[in-house]
């Protein structure tokens, strides 16, 4: 929606890393009761990506970040501000994004960390929009980095199959606003909805004890199928809500890349907006569900398939634990 700002905001490099093991359904299969034909037909995965134990958010976020800041030709110094989506952070405090300031050298740089679960990296999108657009930073990293591993039970077959590793970085920055740049956000919270999925051991309810660990209540608890159902709404509804309010219609959009969670409500939201396949970018098949990752790690695959370019009308959207949801609308400024 056509809006008075100063300033406009467009990415202009983005940049992914994957640790190199991976988790393949055959080997869920050994695990736990379930199937690889079971997995693809209900979710899309065939494989997930699994960071060695230890490996913190920051390390796979730093070198996203490191590989976005090459593409858009920055300078870690040049940095203003560091926003880091996640639900897995290095450490309860401080934030990862002060942990990859460090590791970068983005000197000059403030940051924090946003908690949106899988609809974080549009939050933070929509954040580094706003202090690029009110004028109070220049450019600006939003880095969507997870372990999922770290907090998923491979003994529980409902969601063991569905996580992965890894992290997707952009960089967002002042440009010239006839290049277009982020045109359009929606975003959305219904708190009623933290009960269907969340974690219930280690915050300030319930903090860590024997007891919790025993009990295996450090882990991602979802109650899926009803996830499932307000994940169909709240992503058709918002994709089509983004394309319809700015006057355009499925055949305009060059790519539409969602949040990766599961095939069959991607295509729920693709036919909703009347898009065909060659239309929509899917990872889910080698990354699975990489929460916050998912949407930026996705936009640096389509770049590195050439099915990005400057002008193009590109389309976001996603669903999570909250629950939390919304869409944005871009015209491509990354070269
Ligand atoms: O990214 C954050 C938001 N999260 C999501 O968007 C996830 C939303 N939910 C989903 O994607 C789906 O609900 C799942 C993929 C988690 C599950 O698919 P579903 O089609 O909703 O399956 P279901 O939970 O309704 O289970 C159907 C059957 C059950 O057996 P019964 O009760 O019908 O006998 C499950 O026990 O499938 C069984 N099942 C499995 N079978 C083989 C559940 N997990 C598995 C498994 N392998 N891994």
């Amino acid at each position: 929606m056509a809006e008075r700002t100063l300033y406009t905001a467009g990415i202009t490099g983005v940049g992914m890393s994957f640790p190199e093991k991976r988790l393949t359904n055959a080997d869920l299969e050994k695990t736990v009761e379930t199937d690889d034909q079971w997995i693809v037909e209900r979710t899309g995965i065939k494989e997930r990506r699994l960071a060695e134990p230890g490996t913190g958010a920051s390390v796979h976020g730093a070198k996203a970040a490191e590989q976005a800041m090459v593409h858009a030709g920055i300078k870690a110094e040049d940095v203003d501000l560091i926003i880091v989506p996640t639900v897995t952070p290095d450490m309860v405090f401080p934030a990862t994004a002060c942990l990859i300031q460090e590791m970068i050298g983005a000197t000059r740089a403030w940051g924090f960390d946003l908690e949106g679960a899988c609809s974080g990296f549009l939050f933070a999108l929509q954040n580094a929009r706003a202090q690029i657009e009110a004028g109070h930073a220049e450019k600006v990293l939003v880095i969507g980095t997870e372990v999922m591993s770290s907090i998923v039970d491979y003994e529980d077959r409902n969601t063991c199959i569905l996580f992965g590793d890894g992290a997707g970085a952009v960089v967002v920055e002042r440009i010239d606003p006839e290049l277009g740049g982020i045109l359009d956000a929606i975003n959305h919270v219904d708190g009623a909805g933290a009960k269907f999925l969340h974690q219930k051991a280690g915050g300030s309810r319930m903090p860590a004890s024997a007891q919790t660990v025993n009990d295996r209540l450090h882990y991602v608890y979802q109650e899926g199928r009803d996830v499932y159902k307000f994940a169909v709404k709240g992503m058709a509804g918002v994709t089509a809500e983004i394309v319809e309010r700015n006057g355009y219609s499925g055949a305009d959009v060059n790519l539409f890349v969602p949040h990766q969670a599961n095939i069959r409500i991607i295509e729920a939201a693709q036919r909703r907006v009347g898009l065909v396949d060659s239309q929509v970018a899917i990872t889910i098949d080698r990354f699975g569900n990489t929460t916050a990752a998912s949407i930026p790690s996705a936009l640096r695959v389509a770049y590195d398939d050439g099915r990005l370019q400057p002008g193009d009308l590109v389309v976001l959207c996603a669903f999570g634990a909250g629950f939390t949801w919304g869409s944005a609308l871009l015209r491509w400024t990354a070269r």
